[in-house]
């Protein structure tokens, strides 16, 4: 068995072999892939001192790499090749908040699939992804790269996307099929706590906080059989997570039982110097052994230093064992040893990548990614008496932009563009003309009286201001959440002309725009799209598509506002509108979000009925069957989003005010009912204490609604008695 060989090949291995599977350098930079590959490293893959390459690629190169292990090193051992593949390898779909926003797990694993077959076609193993790190702050520029502000929807689109990487399922044989990938789930455990949403700083947070909130999401991705785990650069409560023994050895690998490969981020464990928390490297490489990082990436101080370490500490050299042991395990799931070159193939390569079938799943998942913020007056879908369209911005024609950070292999002509896609599917006669007026990247004015000529010819304008694929990502924190360049006063003017007009918003991150948000009749929130963005916004202006996505994290009024989320707990002074109250909340901004959590309208409109709970009083290992009606009362077809919330609202310590404990994202065709069960736990309720997670005994509301603030249903049931729960409560 493989528990067996994995012992083995260890037995055999030399001190410096052993190190040699610890160290994952760079083969390139991520522009410039597989360029570090010099005879020098080909040499320390012959000495069996590497175990892993990270920015490599390419079916043809990875298989004369992969050779020259298997075939001229003394063990064989075959090396593990990784690359962020974030939203796509070669056919990029959306960015990740942007599939969190599609409330739809299915499209989720659906394209992480994809991606994972483009990856493993190109020779590579490993991604490193999903990341999980909730993201309540929107000045942090990573939140583009998880599923937004809420544990429970985070925990889901994580679980979705490692089944996706690694081919987990009844029908597939996960990990061992030769087009899955390994998954990795980063940054353990709370990246996206950040002090002032500033990449790198410090995280401070309560145990409950972390432990209800920020990690959920993680062992979500770790009960869904997540392969690896990737830990952050910053600290938690002043102890840098890639040194943070308690939180990598404690909970992720003995109270969660995680039998996966923990990798370090990029150069982190040299960086515990900076920390403050090691005087030098051999320091650095004992306290990240220690603490359980299995793999150092891209620093070489384990390669370097681990040796010296452990001389000075022989304790150390049994869990450098137990790292190799993970690694190796990592390689033998993936069925290295039988197979070292898997489903890297140079012909394959030319008609996996972009075929027509991926190019659907990317259209389908960009069209279910768009949500609707507004529709003022129902302007949307565009009605045929539009016959002369203005589309104003610069962004309506950056295709590079669709592709959002992270691009892996990514080509900016893959793109199919907007303005052919809106020509394509217009109805014949309808004008279309493009005028930039201004763009994200500049403050340049001048364009902006033809774009408000063009408005004035105009029977609707298309408005596309936002944000590039490069102001959120990593280190892209910004201070002010407002529309970058001169794009505010291109917005004011072209508003000001009194034509209707249609606000296209593609952003990383939620953005505070109130001359478009507040003013305009109708706001599409369309992210990066990917390489469909084009034909996928323009059925969903056209109405050949319904919007139905969601917001997976609130919009702000002002940026001076954040974090702002829903599921805050309860203060003893509730926030109130009349502002001669001392309650909680500004003195400036109305209260709460300008758009909530969940938040997203359709062409269609839905009722909520009939809410029954299949008993009121359950014990605390038990679960309530929590069931209504969702009937579709406009006339097109279309999708809703029925989201159920639970608040206990007498507990020992304060409990959020609402929290999402289910989602479903059903179609209904016009006039269509269906009945919508969710099964719904106690040990969802439970609370965590340094003890462990306990169910208390007590009242549970449970809300049904179609946003967080938008409660349609309301219904009671009672935990019978105080009890225990194994698992975060999401
Ligand atoms: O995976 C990334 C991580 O998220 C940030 N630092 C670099 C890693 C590898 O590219």
């Amino acid at each position: 068995d493989q528990d067996a060989r994995v012992r083995a090949l260890l037995a055999q291995m030399t001190l410096d072999e052993k190190i040699g599977q610890t160290h994952q350098p760079a083969g390139g930079r991520q522009k410039a892939l597989n360029s570090k590959i010099d005879a020098t490293a080909l040499d320390l893959v012959r000495k069996g001192g590497v175990g892993s390459y990270l920015h490599v690629a390419g079916a043809a190169f990875l298989r004369e790499l992969q050779r020259t292990a298997v075939e001229e090193s003394r063990l064989k051992i075959p090396l593990l090749f990784a690359i962020d593949v974030v939203h796509g390898f070669r056919t990029l779909y959306p960015v990740p908040l942007a599939m969190a926003a599609t409330f739809d797990p299915e499209i989720v694993r659906a394209t992480a699939r994809m991606a994972a077959v483009e990856t493993a076609v190109s020779g590579l193993h490993w991604t490193f992804a999903p990341m999980v790190d909730i993201a309540r702050d929107p000045r942090w520029g990573r939140i583009v790269e998880g599923a937004g502000e809420d544990p429970y929807l985070g925990g889901v689109m994580a679980a979705a996307q490692v089944r996706g990487f690694q081919g987990e399922g009844p029908s597939s044989k996960g990990l061992a099929a030769k087009d899955s990938i390994l998954a990795c789930a980063k940054h353990f455990g709370a990246y996206g706590a950040a002090a002032g949403g500033r990449d790198y700083d410090s995280a401070e947070l309560s145990d409950r906080t972390l432990n209800e909130v920020y990690l959920p999401p993680f062992h979500a991705a770790a009960k869904a059989g997540a392969g690896t785990m990737m830990t952050a650069f910053n600290d938690l409560n002043g102890a840098p997570t890639t040194a943070n023994t308690a939180l990598v050895r404690g909970v992720l690998k003995t109270q969660w039982t995680w039998p996966g490969l923990v990798v370090s981020d990029w150069n982190a464990i040299l960086e515990l110097i900076n920390h403050g928390i090691a005087e030098n490297p051999v320091q650095a490489a004992a306290l990240a052994l220690k603490a359980g990082i299995d793999m150092d990436m891209a620093s070489g101080v384990y390669a370097a230093h681990l040796k010296t370490a452990i001389s000075q500490d022989p304790s150390l050299s049994p869990l450098l064992d137990q790292a190799v042991t993970r690694i190796l395990t990592a390689k033998m799931r993936l069925g290295l040893f039988d197979d070292p070159y898997r489903f890297g193939d140079v012909e394959r390569e030319k008609t996996v990548f972009v075929g027509p079938e991926h190019r659907a799943i990317a259209r389908e998942a960009a069209r279910k990614a768009v949500v609707l913020l507004k529709n003022d007056g129902g302007l949307l879908p565009i009605a045929p008496s539009a016959r002369k369209i203005a589309v104003i911005g610069a962004l309506a024609t950056d295709n590079l932009s669709q592709l959002g950070s992270w691009k892996a292999r990514g080509q900016v002509a893959d793109v199919a563009p907007l303005l052919p896609a809106l020509k394509a599917i217009a109805p014949t006669g309808t004008e279309i003309v493009h005028v930039a007026g201004a763009g994200p990247r500049s403050d340049d004015e001048t364009g902006i009286p033809a774009a408000v000529e063009a408005a004035k010819v105009a029977d609707l304008v298309l408005l596309m201001v936002g944000e590039d694929f490069d102001h959120s990502g990593e280190s892209r924190s910004r201070s002010d959440l407002s529309l970058p360049g001169a794009q505010s006063a291109l917005a004011r003017a072209v508003l000001a002309v009194g034509k209707p007009v249609v606000v296209l918003l593609p952003s990383g991150r939620p953005l505070v725009a109130p001359e478009v948000l507040e003013r305009a009749p109708a706001v599409l929130a369309t992210w990066f799209l990917g390489v469909e963005a084009g034909p996928a916004l323009a059925d969903i202006l056209f109405g050949k598509a319904a919007p139905g996505g969601r917001l997976p994290v609130g919009f702000p009024r002002a940026t001076g506002q954040s974090p702002t989320y829903y599921a805050h707990v309860p203060t003893g002074r509730p926030a109130d509108p009349d502002l001669a109250k001392d309650t909680v909340r500004y003195h400036d901004v109305d209260i709460g979000p300008l758009f909530p959590f969940g938040h997203g309208l359709s062409y269609a409109s839905f009722a909520y009925s009939d809410l029954a709970l299949d008993r009121d009083n359950v014990a605390p290992s038990g679960a309530v069957k929590v069931s209504l009606t969702i009937a579709n009362t406009g006339s097109v077809a279309a999708d809703e989003v029925v989201q159920l919330y639970v608040r206990d609202p007498v507990a020992s310590v304060a409990r959020p005010v609402k929290e999402l404990r289910g989602f479903v994202r059903v179609t209904l065709k016009p006039g269509e009912r269906r009945r919508v069960t969710f099964t719904l736990a106690a040990a969802q309720l439970a609370i965590w204490s340094p003890e462990g997670w306990r169910v208390e005994a007590g009242k549970v509301e449970v809300m049904v609604g179609s946003s967080s603030a938008d409660i349609r249903l309301r219904g009671a049931f009672t935990i019978a008695a105080p009890g225990k729960a194994r698992e975060p409560a999401t």
